[in-house]
Protein backbone atom coordinates (compact mmCIF):
# COMPACT_ATOMS: atom_id res chain seq x y z
CA UNK A 1 0.00 0.00 0.00
CA UNK A 2 1.68 3.27 -0.76
CA UNK A 3 2.51 5.37 1.70
CA UNK A 4 1.55 8.97 2.01
CA UNK A 5 4.49 11.49 2.84
CA UNK A 6 4.48 14.66 4.25
CA UNK A 7 8.19 15.78 4.45
CA UNK A 8 9.33 18.66 6.95
CA UNK A 9 12.45 20.74 5.39
CA UNK A 10 14.58 23.98 6.82
CA UNK A 11 17.16 24.14 4.00
CA UNK A 12 18.87 22.16 0.93
CA UNK A 13 16.56 19.42 1.52
CA UNK A 14 18.70 16.58 -0.38
CA UNK A 15 17.05 14.14 1.53
CA UNK A 16 13.74 15.17 0.73
CA UNK A 17 15.20 15.06 -3.13
CA UNK A 18 16.36 11.50 -2.20
CA UNK A 19 13.22 10.35 -0.84
CA UNK A 20 11.40 11.86 -4.27
CA UNK A 21 13.83 10.39 -6.50
CA UNK A 22 13.59 6.75 -5.17
CA UNK A 23 9.86 7.36 -5.04
CA UNK A 24 10.28 7.92 -9.34
CA UNK A 25 12.73 5.35 -9.53
CA UNK A 26 10.26 2.54 -8.10
CA UNK A 27 12.26 2.11 -5.24
CA UNK A 28 9.99 3.18 -2.46
CA UNK A 29 6.19 3.38 -2.84
CA UNK A 30 4.88 6.48 -1.55
CA UNK A 31 3.32 9.97 -2.34
CA UNK A 32 4.47 12.99 -1.30
CA UNK A 33 1.80 15.19 -0.09
CA UNK A 34 3.37 18.35 0.78
CA UNK A 35 6.43 19.41 1.46
CA UNK A 36 6.70 22.11 4.23
CA UNK A 37 9.47 24.53 5.07
CA UNK A 38 9.78 26.51 8.17
CA UNK A 39 12.17 28.94 6.21
CA UNK A 40 10.77 30.48 2.93
CA UNK A 41 14.09 31.12 1.56
CA UNK A 42 14.86 27.13 1.64
CA UNK A 43 16.35 25.73 -1.12
CA UNK A 44 14.39 22.67 -1.04
CA UNK A 45 11.53 24.71 -1.94
CA UNK A 46 12.02 25.44 -5.36
CA UNK A 47 13.23 21.93 -6.13
CA UNK A 48 9.79 20.41 -4.85
CA UNK A 49 8.21 23.41 -6.89
CA UNK A 50 10.16 22.38 -10.32
CA UNK A 51 9.10 18.98 -9.57
CA UNK A 52 5.32 19.41 -9.10
CA UNK A 53 4.78 18.55 -5.29
CA UNK A 54 2.75 20.50 -3.42
CA UNK A 55 4.92 23.15 -0.70
CA UNK A 56 3.95 25.16 1.95
CA UNK A 57 6.00 28.02 4.30
CA UNK A 58 5.13 27.29 7.57
CA UNK A 59 7.05 30.05 8.82
CA UNK A 60 7.56 31.56 12.74
CA UNK A 61 5.46 34.72 13.60
CA UNK A 62 7.66 37.05 16.01
CA UNK A 63 6.42 36.09 19.49
CA UNK A 64 4.85 32.77 18.48
CA UNK A 65 5.04 30.12 21.31
CA UNK A 66 6.36 26.52 20.15
CA UNK A 67 2.66 25.42 20.87
CA UNK A 68 0.97 27.82 19.16
CA UNK A 69 3.34 27.46 15.89
CA UNK A 70 3.15 24.00 16.01
CA UNK A 71 -0.82 23.52 16.11
CA UNK A 72 -0.86 25.90 12.95
CA UNK A 73 1.78 23.51 11.42
CA UNK A 74 -0.21 20.56 12.61
CA UNK A 75 -3.26 22.82 10.39
CA UNK A 76 -1.46 22.94 7.48
CA UNK A 77 -0.56 19.33 7.63
CA UNK A 78 -4.02 18.04 8.51
CA UNK A 79 -5.17 19.88 5.05
CA UNK A 80 -3.90 16.31 3.32
CA UNK A 81 -3.09 13.91 6.31
CA UNK A 82 0.16 12.24 5.98
CA UNK A 83 0.73 8.55 7.67
CA UNK A 84 4.57 9.39 7.88
CA UNK A 85 5.71 13.16 8.32
CA UNK A 86 9.51 12.51 7.40
CA UNK A 87 11.82 15.23 9.21
CA UNK A 88 14.61 15.83 6.22
CA UNK A 89 16.72 18.40 8.13
CA UNK A 90 13.84 20.27 9.38
CA UNK A 91 15.54 21.97 12.00
CA UNK A 92 13.03 22.83 14.51
CA UNK A 93 12.12 21.24 17.73
CA UNK A 94 8.84 20.12 17.85
CA UNK A 95 6.30 20.43 20.80
CA UNK A 96 5.59 17.73 22.25
CA UNK A 97 1.42 18.37 21.40
CA UNK A 98 2.61 17.85 17.90
CA UNK A 99 4.63 14.67 18.91
CA UNK A 100 1.77 13.39 20.41
CA UNK A 101 -0.58 14.29 17.61
CA UNK A 102 1.47 12.13 15.35
CA UNK A 103 2.28 9.42 18.16
CA UNK A 104 4.87 7.00 16.52
CA UNK A 105 4.15 8.42 12.82
CA UNK A 106 7.22 11.14 12.94
CA UNK A 107 10.70 9.92 11.55
CA UNK A 108 13.96 11.36 11.62
CA UNK A 109 17.07 11.55 10.14
CA UNK A 110 20.10 11.94 11.71
CA UNK A 111 23.72 12.13 10.64
CA UNK A 112 25.05 10.29 13.09
CA UNK A 113 25.23 6.54 14.80
CA UNK A 114 22.63 7.43 17.73
CA UNK A 115 22.59 7.52 20.98
CA UNK A 116 25.78 9.36 20.21
CA UNK A 117 25.99 13.05 19.11
CA UNK A 118 22.35 14.18 19.71
CA UNK A 119 21.31 17.62 18.56
CA UNK A 120 23.46 20.25 16.30
CA UNK A 121 26.76 19.52 14.57
CA UNK A 122 26.75 15.75 14.91
CA UNK A 123 29.48 15.72 12.52
CA UNK A 124 31.60 18.34 14.56
CA UNK A 125 30.54 16.57 17.93
CA UNK A 126 32.17 13.21 15.85
CA UNK A 127 35.33 14.73 15.04
CA UNK A 128 36.09 16.27 18.42
CA UNK A 129 35.27 12.85 20.10
CA UNK A 130 37.90 11.44 18.05
CA UNK A 131 35.63 8.31 17.10
CA UNK A 132 37.03 5.84 14.13
CA UNK A 133 33.23 5.77 13.08
CA UNK A 134 30.24 7.88 12.74
CA UNK A 135 27.04 7.46 10.13
CA UNK A 136 23.42 8.04 10.15
CA UNK A 137 20.41 7.26 12.07
CA UNK A 138 16.52 6.74 10.57
CA UNK A 139 14.55 7.12 13.75
CA UNK A 140 10.55 7.44 14.96
CA UNK A 141 10.39 10.72 16.86
CA UNK A 142 9.51 11.03 20.38
CA UNK A 143 9.85 13.96 23.35
CA UNK A 144 13.68 13.74 23.65
CA UNK A 145 16.38 15.20 21.70
CA UNK A 146 17.03 12.69 18.78
CA UNK A 147 16.17 9.34 21.14
CA UNK A 148 13.48 7.93 20.02
CA UNK A 149 13.21 4.12 18.55
CA UNK A 150 15.72 3.21 16.12
CA UNK A 151 14.32 2.35 12.34
CA UNK A 152 17.78 1.50 10.78
CA UNK A 153 21.86 2.71 10.88
CA UNK A 154 24.34 2.84 8.32
CA UNK A 155 28.49 2.93 9.35
CA UNK A 156 30.33 5.63 7.86
CA UNK A 157 34.35 5.71 8.68
CA UNK A 158 36.31 9.00 10.22
CA UNK A 159 39.18 9.58 8.32
CA UNK A 160 42.36 11.36 9.76
CA UNK A 161 42.29 13.86 7.05
CA UNK A 162 38.42 14.51 7.65
CA UNK A 163 37.34 17.79 8.38
CA UNK A 164 33.29 18.12 9.11
CA UNK A 165 32.50 18.81 5.48
CA UNK A 166 34.03 15.95 4.16
CA UNK A 167 32.69 13.82 7.13
CA UNK A 168 29.04 15.31 6.48
CA UNK A 169 29.43 14.66 2.60
CA UNK A 170 30.56 10.81 3.45
CA UNK A 171 27.65 10.92 5.82
CA UNK A 172 24.78 12.45 3.69
CA UNK A 173 25.35 9.60 0.80
CA UNK A 174 24.93 6.98 3.14
CA UNK A 175 22.01 9.62 4.04
CA UNK A 176 20.40 9.46 1.15
CA UNK A 177 20.35 5.83 0.52
CA UNK A 178 19.11 4.76 4.13
CA UNK A 179 15.98 7.07 4.58
CA UNK A 180 13.88 5.62 1.43
CA UNK A 181 14.54 1.92 2.36
CA UNK A 182 13.89 2.82 5.72
CA UNK A 183 10.56 4.44 4.64
CA UNK A 184 9.94 1.48 2.15
CA UNK A 185 10.04 -0.82 5.00
CA UNK A 186 6.87 0.95 6.58
CA UNK A 187 5.74 1.01 3.74
CA UNK A 188 5.52 -2.67 3.23
CA UNK A 189 4.79 -2.77 7.36
CA UNK A 190 7.71 -4.04 8.25
CA UNK A 191 8.61 -1.33 11.33
CA UNK A 192 7.05 -2.45 14.41
CA UNK A 193 7.78 -0.90 17.74
CA UNK A 194 7.70 -2.41 21.00
CA UNK A 195 8.58 -0.24 24.22
CA UNK A 196 11.61 1.55 22.98
CA UNK A 197 12.73 -0.54 20.27
CA UNK A 198 12.05 -1.29 16.72
CA UNK A 199 11.79 -4.96 16.60
CA UNK A 200 14.75 -6.53 14.13
C1 LIG B 1 21.27 16.15 7.01
O1 LIG B 1 22.62 15.78 7.19
C2 LIG B 1 20.44 15.67 8.18
O2 LIG B 1 20.84 14.42 8.68
C3 LIG B 1 20.72 16.76 9.18
O3 LIG B 1 20.71 17.95 8.44
C4 LIG B 1 21.09 17.68 7.11
C5 LIG B 1 20.01 18.17 6.20
O4 LIG B 1 20.40 18.06 4.86
N1 LIG B 1 19.72 16.77 10.21
C6 LIG B 1 19.98 17.08 11.47
O5 LIG B 1 21.08 17.39 11.86
C7 LIG B 1 18.79 17.00 12.39
N2 LIG B 1 19.22 17.10 13.76
P1 LIG B 1 19.32 18.16 3.70
O6 LIG B 1 18.51 19.43 3.96
O7 LIG B 1 20.16 18.29 2.46
O8 LIG B 1 18.48 16.92 3.74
Amino acid sequence: MSLKLAILISGRGSNMQAIHRAIKEGRLDATIAAVISDQPAAPGLAYAQAEGILTHVVEKQKGEDREAFDRRLIAQLEEDPPQIVALAGYMRLLSPAFIGHFHRRIVNIHPSLLPAFPGLHAQRQALEAGVRYSGCTVHFVDEGCDTGPIIDQRVVAVLPEDTEETLAARILEQEHQLYPACLQRIAEGKVKVEGRKVLL
